[in-house]
Order: structure tokens, then sequence, then C-alpha cells
């Protein structure tokens, strides 16, 4: 099982440090993974602060080229440089409000796992793909970009589940997932309004590995609620 949280454009390092020191302390389920992904100003705080323990961090993009003129964006090699262990790629954030596209999310997977990271790399339908009976053909076009990795998982998140509290349910998370997994043999994490009193049962199903939590994540009580919720799925 692996938990990952997603703090999107939140927590500066500042607050970042006081996240991971607090994180530091608490008791942690020892057979659970878990990763927290701060924005990119906040991951070498990060990644001092969680130094030494079993929590690892992930960024939330990475570039497919290792250095050159792309302004704004973090190649590989510079996360690897300060002890980043991997990096959420193709989130429908990044799809919706950057024009990212699977042929992005495939160069951006591929240069990153060439490099050493691990991908959590996602995919998931909108509602209106949901509605019209396109999320399997979605799925499947935006799973047909990727190759199996020992370091690569995908998480399934559905985009009208995301920062809407309209969970998945748990049967249709595991039919997602059970059809993602029909595509490509990785492990799949559930994202979409993860919270403690829901993840028992999403993580429960057979084919949920995990789950990439937005929201639940920001709190360190609620993200350590969802872990421990790991704990027997
Ligand atoms: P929420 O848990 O806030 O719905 O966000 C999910 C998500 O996008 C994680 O990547």
């Amino acid at each position: 099982m692996l938990i990952a949280g997603n703090w999107k454009m939140y927590k500066g390092p500042e607050e970042t440090a006081h996240f991971c020191r607090q994180l530091r302390e608490h008791p942690r389920p020892t057979e659970v993974d878990i990763v927290v992904c701060p924005p990119y100003v906040s991951l070498a705080t990060a990644v001092q602060v969680l130094a030494g323990t079993d929590v690892a961090v992930a960024a939330q993009n990475v570039h497919w080229e290792s250095e050159g003129p792309f302004t704004g964006e973090v190649p590989a090699p510079m996360l690897r440089e300060l002890g980043v262990y991997g990096a959420i790629v193709g989130h429908s954030e990044r799809r919706q409000h950057f024009g990212e596209t699977d042929e992005g999310v495939s160069r951006r997977t591929r240069a990153a796992l060439a490099a050493g990271l691990s991908v959590i790399a996602c995919v998931g339908e909108t509602e209106a793909e949901r509605e019209a009976g396109e999320a399997e053909n979605v799925l499947r076009r935006q799973v047909s970009v990727l190759e199996r990795d020992e370091n690569l998982v995908v998480a399934y998140e559905p985009v009208w589940a995301i920062g809407t509290g309209k969970t998945a349910t748990p049967e249709l998370a595991q039919e997602a997932h059970a059809f993602v997994k029909s595509l490509l043999d990785v492990p799949v994490l559930y994202g979409g309004s993860v919270k403690p009193d829901n993840a028992p049962e999403l993580l429960a199903q057979p084919d949920v590995d995990g789950a990439l939590v937005g929201g639940a994540s920001l709190e360190v009580d609620s993200f350590l609620a969802i872990c421990r919720a790991a704990i027997h799925s």
C-alpha cells in the first residue's frame, strides 16, 4: 500500500517544515509506504526535515529533458540532486489548465524513470466523458502511452471526484482499477476526495493499491488517519 499526499499549490517552505516535523514525530504505520508531494520550492525543506525517516518526498511534475531552454520547468536530475524520490506526472489539473497531453505524459514518465525517479502517472475521465459512456476509452488512451516499469504506479483520479467531495463508490473505483490493470500490470492508486472516513472502504477493494490524497493530506492528522486505514487493506 502506498499513500501519497499531493499538496498541489499549498505550503511554502515554512509550512512544509512545520508539517514534516509533525509527521516525523507522529507514529506511522511501517507497512505503508508514505509519500508527500510539496510544491517545488518546498522540496528541499521536506527532504531535509524527513531525512532518516521512512517518508519519501516526490515532486508534482518533471520535465522530459535533463536541462535546456525550458523556462519554468524542472528536470529529473535536479530533483534527484535534491534527494527527491519521485514525481507525479499527468495530473488532471496539468491536463486541464496547462495543456498537458498524453504525449507529454509519456515523455515525462520515460525521462523520469530513466533518471531513476519513481513515477505516479495520473489518469481519469471527466464527468462528461463518463456520462457519454467514454470512461474506458479515455482510460485506454491515457494508459496506452505508459509502459510497465517497477518504479511506475498509476493513479486513477476521476476528474469529477477531485476536490468536489464526490468520491467514486468503492465498486466504481474497483471496476476502473481492474480495467487499468488489464491494460497495464502496475499498482493503481485511487485519487479523488479521499478522506479518513471513506478511505477504509476504498482501500479494501482488491485492486486499489493505495491512494493519492489532495485536500485531506494537508493536515497531519487526516493524512495519517488515511495511512492507518491502509494497514489492513
Ligand atoms: P482531493 O483529494 O482534494 O479531491 O484531490 C485529489 C487529487 O487531485 C490528488 O492528486
